[in-house]
């Protein structure tokens, strides 16, 4: 068994200082639960002294989660250190993390001090930090610019004080990987107390180095990782969780695990990024919207041969149902007959090589083919489109009473309505939706997650239907559960072939 890599979680810290992310605590506590979920080992909670609502969030935390450490932030001042502790009360378990900056710049410039002074605040807060909560942090902040022999006399000294983590960061992102990797394997070598406390990394991106660092600095001795989820954080961001949690994954000769599960992170990304209000960059590595699509024809072919050709993860893996072969006018035939196929019309030879002639004229004009494009394409050879589209939807009653549904569907050229009773109205929907179509479909698995809680709640379904064996997977979000439903199950269905009864 490979050694523990402790996952240190500062998305609701250093993540949540990024302007226009801020959160309330009713939603801090929806992305700590999501972060419980996902296996992060300590929750960096907040900086309690810097306002009553950090205080009140790390507070409400550490009541609704029970598994991770919660951590709370101070600076090496008493007086923080108090908040800091009081507002983890109710953890099970507490960690107070405090610190001061070490480099020149920190100690001349910032704090207008000298190394002597800053050693003597270091050691004091953590004397009286460590009788008052379970464990105790020490961050060196600017760690990375600051002088190696000083570093590791301070760090020596609040272990000696009881710090059980000892952070190093690299605050400015100024740091080479090799350069970070050297610095963890001087204090392993040269702290003489280095074995009673685990070396913590603390990577900033500025240079698009974090990741970089961060595992350079476990190759190099460190056992705790501190990372927030898609890399949000001050300036150019943190070290990204999912990029380290996944290149440990990947890469068994470095021997370490973690224990974060990882079929959570797309879905805890989404939760995260939708209440942050940050977007994800789609080339964003691992939870990206392109992190797993193929456009250009080699690499779809590659891929459809064996998707290892062209893939390191697989999707399923971090939670993504499939990597997704985007038509594009870089496609080649390949993808083009796997797209088709999907859609229940397998086309070989010369009938294809016409189709993917029209195909490429279409795409020559259009950013992306889609399902309705591609339907065009072959309604001009087959004569008929079979995209549904809901019209209109009513209901009466409530979840688990009988409930009446009335659906309009446009199929085609056509307009159906179909209408039927169910144990409530999303069953109802669903079986007048199933009266229109043809084919018969299994609802397999219906996955309903609120987003946030209050009267504009926001709902996201997933839902999985099987057809002829196949699975097919639908999704939608809606402030209407019955709605999101409905257009969550006709997601689904859109991706299979479908004709109108009637
Ligand atoms: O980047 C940094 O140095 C920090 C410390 C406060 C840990 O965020
Ligand atoms: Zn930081």
């Amino acid at each position: 068994m490979t050694e523990k890599l402790w996952v240190f979680d500062t998305t609701l810290r250093d993540g949540e200082q990024v302007p226009g992310c801020q959160l309330d605590t009713r939603e801090k506590i929806i992305v700590a639960q999501a972060l419980e979920a996902l296996g992060v080992d300590v929750l960096e909670a907040g900086f309690p002294v810097s306002s009553p609502g950090d205080f009140k969030s790390v507070q409400e935390i550490s009541k609704a989660v029970s598994n991770p450490t919660i951590c709370a932030l101070s600076r090496a001042v008493e007086k923080d250190i108090e908040v800091a502790a009081d507002s983890l009360r109710f953890a099970k378990k507490g960690r107070i993390h405090t610190g001061i900056g070490v480099s020149g710049y920190h100690i001349q410039h910032k704090l207008r001090s000298t190394p002597e002074a800053v050693l003597e605040r270091a050691v004091k807060a953590v004397t009286f930090a460590k009788n008052l909560v379970d464990e105790v942090e020490f961050y060196a902040e600017d760690a990375g610019r600051a002088d190696k022999d000083y570093l590791a006399k301070i760090i020596e000294a609040v272990i000696k004080a009881g710090a059980k983590v000892v952070n190093i960061p690299d605050t400015t992102g100024y740091c080479l990987p090799v350069q970070y990797g050297a610095l963890i394997r001087f204090l392993k070598e040269n702290v003489s107390n280095i074995d009673q406390a685990i070396i913590a990394t603390h990577c900033h991106n500025d240079l698009g180095l974090a990741t970089a660092n961060t595992l350079s600095g476990v190759e190099n001795g460190a056992r705790q990782v501190e990372v927030t989820m898609n890399g949000i954080g001050e300036r150019a961001g943190n070290t990204s969780l999912e990029e380290v949690v996944m290149a440990i994954k990947c890469h068994s000769e470095i021997p370490v695990h973690t224990d974060i599960v990882t079929k959570k992170i797309y879905e805890t990304s989404r939760i995260i990024s939708k209440l942050m209000n940050m977007p994800i960059q789609p080339n964003k590595a691992i939870v990206g919207k392109n992190a797993f699509a193929h456009s250009s024809g080699i690499h779809q072919d590659g891929v459809l041969k064996f998707r290892e050709n062209y893939e390191i993860i697989d999707p399923k893996d971090v939670g993504v149902e499939e990597s997704s072969i985007v038509l594009t006018a870089r496609s080649g035939r390949a993808a083009l007959k796997h797209h088709l196929n999907l859609l229940g019309f397998p086309v070989e030879g010369e009938k294809l090589n016409e189709i993917y002639e029209r195909f490429l004229e279409l795409a020559d004009t259009k950013r992306d083919i889609g399902r309705k494009e591609l339907l065009s394409l072959i309604g001009e050879q087959m004569d008929h489109s079979l995209l549904v589209e809901i019209q209109d939807i009513s209901y009466q009653g409530a979840e688990g009473k009988e409930a009446n549904a009335e659906v309009t569907l446009e199929m085609g050229d056509k307009v159906l309505t179909g209408s039927s009773k169910g144990n409530g109205p999303v069953d109802a929907v669903i079986k007048s939706i199933k009266q229109l179509i043809e084919h018969k479909v299994i609802l397999d698995e219906f996955l309903i997650q609120a987003m946030t809680k209050g009267s504009d709640d926001v709902c996201k379904v997933h839902m999985r239907i099987m057809h002829e064996g196949k699975p097919y997977y639908g999704f939608a979000s809606e402030t209407d559960i019955v709605l999101a439903s409905a257009r969550a199950f006709v997601d689904a269905l859109n991706k299979l072939p479908i004709k109108a009864t009637n």
